[in-house]
């Protein structure tokens, strides 16, 4: 195991897509930004050093953060931003997890032009066959105006953000739109194998992603070994990760990626595709500049945006990879159980909000009719370390106060939002197992839960409304996936169980941006343990206060 020192500039970049110049916020100056690439076992410092106008977090999406909550990033949950000129080095060894992972900001919409990939390499081999080469493709998310205004702008007004204006495959939205032909390009020779390390950083949007002519088998997901599953098209939601091998097998030709929306709900959404070239390396003098290379690729047929059946059968297909000695099986004796219903729904207005009316209230979301609060002046990690009074309360209720038909979208239904600082208290190494229940009060969506601090296991998952019966008779106990991020079918519900195992505060929530300011989380307050190693150490001594 080796000390993995980085170190991550902030600051603005000029840069042009769709004919456009922007000023955007990135790290090192790069879009995506740097791969942080490490062993299993191995000890991660990186010094965020911030030259950028924002205050702002850096979020190590997917690391347990064993012992090192200090280190998580989300913000005023684990720590006050870095401000503007400060920095911060945030230090965490990367244990017992291999795979694909993602750093990203994690505060207002900074996200969408800071992240990166954060590979970690088991110190063996890979229990599948060894590929030929690596790739590493992000899925991104573009916006023409400033992401922080775009922000901002629907904070102040109560309403959801503006939709982006284009998608990226490795931060380029490739020749289909106007005004664009900047274009990922890889390169395969016929008959390899190629791993693709397929990261979903957009903000509001789950993705298909396919390669014209070329199938795919999928080895893990959120950084956790699957059994191998075949698959033509990857389905991912915002936080989610997907690991799968790819053979050049195709007659030597140039081929399309793409990727664009599986768009659960009715609302607005980004109706565009993103494409990069996969292009054999059969005959180079065909790439000459006299032959435009892109009109003659072929394109792969995209499922419609609506197109839950294929999302739904990617999202349920996988199962995780179990092997000798896997310290990972899945926990039979559950201590507490909840039932969390989440969505979007009314709350009272916030005396800034602009269209706010003032009977039916304002947009919020929630999770038990709770719209999580974001406390100001301390983080909840230094409140919950020195036990400071008044921060937050530890009632956040176990399950919503009136059961209800949560797929139907009536207002009156469902009792009205509070908004409030609520957390959820666990002892060290309880089993957990939760209902995941999305509500339908503003129609019906799926939602990306991501939890910090650890992965779970996925039990179950359905449409309609939750049946304790029907689910039990369809947990998976053997190989069920282990995740950190889960895309709770639209109008549906999923059951996921976790050994809160890790001392701290981790939040909980939806991982479509828009949704977090809105309220869609709630936190996990876990205590210190018995022994000497499973107490929260001190923060670091540069850990950044308010
Ligand atoms: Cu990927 Cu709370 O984050």
């Amino acid at each position: 195991a080796k000390i993995i020192l980085r170190t991550f500039h902030v600051g603005n970049l000029t840069i042009s897509r769709l004919c456009q110049s922007t000023v955007i916020t990135a790290v090192n100056g790069k879009l995506p930004g740097p791969t942080i690439d490490v062993h299993e076992g191995d000890t991660l410092l990186v010094h965020v050093i911030n030259e950028s106008p924002y205050d702002l977090t850096i979020h190590w999406h997917g690391i347990f953060q064993k012992l090192s909550a200090w280190a998580d990033g989300p913000n005023m949950i684990t720590q006050c931003p870095i401000q503007s000129g400060g920095s911060y080095v945030y230090r965490f060894n990367v244990m017992g997890q291999e795979g694909t992972l993602w750093w990203h900001a994690h505060v207002s919409y900074l996200r969408a032009t800071l992240h990166g990939p954060l590979i970690i390499r088991p110190r063996e081999a890979y229990p599948f066959p060894k590929p030929d080469k690596e790739v590493t493709i992000i899925l991104g998310e573009w916006w023409k105006d400033n992401v922080v205004d775009v922000d901002t702008q629907a904070l102040l007004t109560g309403g959801v953000p503006n939709i982006s204006d284009a998608f990226t495959i490795n931060g380029k939205p490739g020749d289909q739109y106007e005004c664009s032909k900047d274009m990922y390009r890889l390169t395969v020779y016929s008959g390899k194998t190629y791993l693709l390390r397929i990261i979903n950083a957009a903000l509001d949007h789950q993705l298909f992603f396919k390669v014209a002519g070329h199938s795919f088998t999928v080895v893990a997901i959120d950084a956790t070994y699957t059994n191998p599953y075949t698959t033509d098209v990857i389905v991912t939601a915002p936080g989610q990760t997907v690991d799968a091998l790819m053979v050049a097998d195709a007659s030597p030709s140039l081929y399309y990626m793409s990727a664009r929306a599986y768009a659960s709900s009715k609302g607005a959404y980004n109706n565009s595709t993103a494409t990069a070239i996969l292009q054999y390396n059969y005959n180079t003098s065909l790439s000459s500049s006299s032959q435009p290379l892109a009109p003659k690729a072929s394109m792969p047929v995209m499922p419609a945006a609506t197109d839950t059946d294929t999302a739904h059968r990617f999202y349920t297909g996988p199962t995780s990879l179990v092997r000798p000695g896997n310290p990972t099986a899945v926990p039979l004796e559950v201590s507490t159980r909840m039932f969390v219903a989440f969505g979007l729904g009314l709350a009272t207005c916030q005396p800034q909000q602009l269209l706010c009316n003032q009977t039916r209230g304002a947009l919020a979301a929630s999770m038990n009719n709770v719209s999580f609060q974001f406390p100001t002046g301390i983080s909840l990690l230094e409140a919950h370390y020195k036990g400071a009074n008044g921060v937050y309360t530890t009632d956040f209720p176990n399950k919503p106060a009136v059961l209800y038909d949560f797929t139907s979208n009536k207002i009156g239904m469902a009792p009205f939002t509070e908004k409030a600082t609520k957390v959820k208290r666990l002892r060290y190494n309880e089993t957990v197992e939760l209902v995941l229940q999305n509500t339908a009060i503003l129609g019906t969506e799926s939602h990306p839960i991501h939890l910090h601090g650890f992965n779970f296991f996925v039990l179950a998952q359905d449409f309609g409304n939750y049946e304790e019966s029907k689910a039990r008779a369809m947990y998976n106990l053997v190989d069920p996936q282990v995740r950190n991020t889960v895309a709770v079918p639209a109008g549906g519900w999923a059951v996921i169980r976790f050994v809160a195992n890790n001392p701290g505060v981790w939040i909980m929530h939806c991982h479509l941006d828009m949704h977090l300011p809105m309220g869609l989380a709630t936190v996990f307050e876990v205590e210190d343990g018995p022994t000497a190693d499973a107490i929260l150490p001190p923060p670091p001594s540069d850990f950044p206060i308010c």
